[in-house]
């Protein structure tokens, strides 16, 4: 896979990216993933990529010339699967999503400014709008990030154990249970039991009642959709 990601603050992104399972990805070949400064795209003296909305109003938006013109010279390159834009008013990414974006080859992402982009860049050049949440981020760049980083870790050679992606929370449908790792008792605090025991069976049971609980105390909304439409998460 190859993700351009066009942002007016580039350095925000070297350091997720050059950290842990991001960076491990890319060196490994599974992602590359190249960070294009949009500033690179304005001619003019000051290099200005934003300007004050038309109608007034606080707050910068994206001008178009620089964005098309950055988008075009990758256009022209190959071809891409989708144009996205991340901005608070997109559809709200979730695992289902990660999933399909982490099938595809070539993707561009477009870091909009918190007051937005210009909506001829969302006519003419965008495909697909995203948004992490129903709050307001400064940008589009951590956005950015949350989704490169949630679709990358499903990529097949990215992370260590090829089996830990598929039994994640949301990707079953459910939360997962709990988890604990040595010592098996810690200021009084005791493993359970049957995860000490080695009996693969009886684990995968406690497991799977654990995810429901959990599941039904905190998003009883997961639950719903997991009974209403069990397919959608069983293979
Ligand atoms: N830009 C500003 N807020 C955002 C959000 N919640 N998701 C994606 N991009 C954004």
């Amino acid at each position: 896979m190859r993700i351009d990601t066009i942002t007016a603050f580039p350095k925000m992104f070297a350091s997720p990216l050059g950290e842990s399972m991001l960076k491990k990805a890319q060196e490994r070949n599974v992602v590359e993933i190249v960070v294009h400064d949009l500033r690179t795209c304005a001619h003019d003296k000051h290099k200005t990529v934003d300007d004050s909305p038309y109608g007034g109003g606080a707050g910068m938006v994206l001008k178009p010339e620089p964005v098309f013109e950055c988008v075009e010279k990758l256009l022209a390159e190959r071809t891409y699967d989708d144009v996205i834009l991340l901005t608070a008013d997109g559809e709200t990414f979730n695992q289902v999503m990660a999933n399909e974006l982490s099938l595809k080859q070539n993707l561009i992402f477009i870091c909009g400014h918190y007051k937005g982009v210009d909506e001829r860049i969302r006519e003419r050049l965008v495909t697909k709008e995203i948004s992490i949440g129903d709050y307001v981020l400064t940008g589009g760049e951590i956005a950015a990030l949350a989704t490169i980083d949630a679709i990358i870790r499903l990529l097949p050679g990215a992370l260590g154990d090829s089996e830990s992606a598929l039994n994640d929370s949301f990707q079953t449908g459910l939360l997962d249970s709990p988890q604990y790792t040595r010592p098996a008792e810690f200021r009084g605090m005791n493993v359970p039991e049957v995860l000490l025991g080695g009996d693969h069976e009886e684990v995968r049971k406690w497991r799977e009642e654990m995810s429901l609980v959990r599941t039904t105390k905190r998003r009883p909304d997961l639950l719903e959709k997991y009974f209403s439409e069990p397919k959608a998460h069983k293979p």
